[in-house]
């Protein structure tokens, strides 16, 4: 009779940390390393009418060495500007450090850039310190905002802010609190390991990013 009830007893225990365990441990999608990458869109909302989810980031020139940050297509495998994370080692810690991409020619850098009106701007010159990619002991890599005046965020995108002629979506930040407006979709921008575009960047960081975001199936991954 004793010998039964204790039996019980220790499969319940048993039982009960079996069922726990699984829960107990978060899953993350698996990074590489790279000091160059691609931004990629995935969508956390209901998707925009024409979906978006896997676009990537480019910019859309708007005058001499301005451009907006815009999501197209991924169409072939050179789709989206190459981006790396300037900075020192202590400019990365104290998040200071900004995301930077070369064009032109010869090669300089265009730094990403949050303006007052809630848009994303890729200008040529200094980027926006603060503008980063969440790394260790954040476990996904992504880009990650702040306005000039340092207010956190995330970003967005809008069926209303389709480049006309094409099927470039604007890309949009909005402080933390604030609603995503009708007829927008939540995207956060994961970083893509990407070969580098052939600048010499001496501040340019070694970062965690995804061989392949569009192939991460969420359903097995926990992401914050
Ligand atoms: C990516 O999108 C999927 C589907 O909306 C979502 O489940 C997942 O949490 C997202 N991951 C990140 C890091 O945003
Ligand atoms: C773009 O698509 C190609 C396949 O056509 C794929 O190899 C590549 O990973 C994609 N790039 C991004 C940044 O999603
Ligand atoms: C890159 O980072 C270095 C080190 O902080 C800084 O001196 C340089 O101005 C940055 N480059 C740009 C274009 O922001």
């Amino acid at each position: 009779m004793l010998s039964t009830v204790f039996k019980t007893a220790s499969a319940l225990a048993l039982a009960s940390v079996t069922i726990a365990a699984p829960t107990t441990f978060p899953n993350y999608p698996p990074t590489l390393l790279s000091q160059n990458f691609r931004l990629v869109a995935n969508v956390t909302s209901a998707d925009l009418v024409t979906p978006i989810n896997n676009y990537v980031l480019t910019s859309y020139h708007t005058g001499a060495g301005t451009a907006y940050a815009v999501l197209v297509p991924n169409t072939t495998v050179t789709s989206g500007r190459i981006f790396y994370l300037n900075g020192t080692a202590s400019d990365v810690r104290y998040h200071n450090a900004d995301v930077l991409s070369d064009g032109g020619t010869p090669l300089f850098p265009f730094g990403v850039i949050i303006n007052s009106d809630e848009s994303v701007s890729i200008n040529a010159g200094l980027g926006q310190p603060g503008i980063g990619l969440t790394q260790f002991p954040d476990p996904i890599s992504e880009l990650s905002g702040k306005t000039a005046a340092g207010e956190a965020g995330d970003f967005y995108a809008c069926l209303d802010d389709v480049i006309p002629g094409g099927e470039a979506v604007q890309l949009k930040f909005k402080v933390l609190g604030e609603e995503t407006p009708a007829g927008c979709a939540d995207v956060s921008l994961l970083a893509q390991c990407s070969e580098g575009s052939g600048a010499v960047d001496e501040f340019a960081n070694t970062v965690n990013c995804y061989a392949d975001v569009a192939g991460i199936d969420w359903e097995f991954y926990d992401s914050d």
